[in-house]
């Protein structure tokens, strides 16, 4: 038996692509998971799709509700009805390149909802959270391979995006300085790819994509045309910048592994965990190995840098491994290949649906 057999977790943003992967890895571990997510940037159709991982034995374990995280006393009943003990907040916009046009709406919604779950949980008397940060804190500050205990400035972060993340995360550690009995840890991931193994449910972002493993299946599967390579001319082996990729199945894990520690009061007061593998690829290694995984070819050219982006990111993950006994395992080849099944079978991602 699970030592989270019958633990009683809340999602906030959990029909998103990283939450519905945890969701998945929660409910086999035999926790109650419910859902909270407004649907914003998610499907419905998601709830099914869990239920069809998980299966008849697990799927009694979930509910869903779709509300804005904002909507404080609905939420609080919600933490009450399920007598909830955790809460992992994943609710947020995440767009980088949208949060430059709309700086006061990045503001607003992700530090608002944080505020409001804050409120809720306290009302709710649950004291323990997992928060969703990201690799973007460390900025133009830090050099990597990034270290939790590295400085971090809000004026080297260049997007509200990101300048939100690192908010949420001062006002968590000062909130957590007046409550000292609250747990709560600042996961920051670096770059979730891959999808469950299934091919049931997956990353989908409307539009045109921003991150460069959804962009590389939409040209894999013909809804995009060619890939645009941002820059050649870094400081790199090849010339493409070094990102830390980490399958979402093995970033799901880590947030059980939070999650235990915390039960079991290993990870205790504020934390902070890096969540990445460690190992940086190049943007050109992960266009061979998508083809590779795939058989497709990915026609691309060279354009000019994207404003922002750094040569190199990538994260020491030692202390997930210690303190969590979580790292990432699964390979780069694995992570395309899993891509590559979601979106072959799901073209339109979950509008495929019926
Ligand atoms: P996602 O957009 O797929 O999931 C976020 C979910 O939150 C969506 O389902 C959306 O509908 C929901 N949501 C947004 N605002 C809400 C609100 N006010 N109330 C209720 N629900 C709301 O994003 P993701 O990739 O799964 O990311 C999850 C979290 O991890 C985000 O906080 C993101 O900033 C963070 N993160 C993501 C990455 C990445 O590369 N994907 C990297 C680092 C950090
Ligand atoms: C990866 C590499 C691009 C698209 C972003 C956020 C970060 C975090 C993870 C949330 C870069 C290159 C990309 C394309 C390309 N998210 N690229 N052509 O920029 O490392 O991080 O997602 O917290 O905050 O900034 O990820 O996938 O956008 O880019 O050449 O069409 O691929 O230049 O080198 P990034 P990404």
């Amino acid at each position: 038996m699970s030592e989270l057999e019958g633990d009683r977790v809340l999602l906030t943003g959990g029909a998103g692509f990283i939450g519905s992967h945890t969701a998945v890895t929660l409910l086999e571990a035999g926790c109650r998971v419910t859902i909270v997510d407004d649907l914003s940037n998610s499907s419905s159709e998601v709830v099914p799709r869990l239920k069809q991982i998980v299966g008849a034995a697990a799927e009694d374990n979930l509910s869903f509700y779709q509300l804005d995280v904002r909507e404080t006393e609905a939420l609080k009943q919600i933490l009450e009805q399920h007598d909830i003990q955790v809460v992992i907040h994943f609710a947020g916009l995440k767009a980088v390149g949208e949060s430059v046009a709309q700086p006061l709406r990045y503001y607003e919604t992700n530090i608002g909802a944080t505020t409001s779950l804050l409120h809720a949980m306290q009302a709710a008397r649950v004291t323990r959270l997992l928060f969703s940060s990201s690799a973007t804190v460390y900025g133009q500050v830090a050099a990597p391979p990034y270290c939790e205990t590295d400085q971090v400035d809000i004026h080297g972060i260049p997007h509200a995006y990101g300048q939100s993340k690192l908010m949420i995360e001062e006002l968590l550690i000062n909130f957590q300085r007046v409550h000292p009995e609250w747990d709560i840890s600042l996961l920051r991931y670096f770059n979730p790819v891959g999808a469950h193994p299934s091919g049931l449910i997956g990353e989908d972002p409307r539009g045109i994509p921003n991150n460069l493993m959804p962009y590389i299946t939409r040209v894999a599967v013909g809804k995009l045309e060619k890939l645009t390579v941002f820059g050649d001319d870094y400081p790199t082996e090849d010339g493409t910048p070094l990102r830390d990729y980490l399958h979402v199945c093995d970033l799901a894990e880590g947030h059980v592994a939070a999650l235990a520690g915390m039960q079991t009061g290993g990870v205790s007061g504020l934390e902070i965990f890096n969540l990445g593998s460690g190992k940086p690829h190049s943007v050109l290694e992960v266009i061979d190995a998508f083809k590779n995984a795939s058989g497709c070819e990915i026609p691309y050219i060279v354009g000019e840098r994207r404003s922002g982006d750094l040569p190199a990111m990538y994260a020491t993950p030692d202390k997930a491994q210690r303190g969590l006994s979580w790292q990432a395992t699964r390979s780069l080849n694995e992570m395309c290949a899993d891509s590559w099944r979601w979106q072959s079978n799901n073209p339109d991602g979950y509008d495929t649906a019926s």
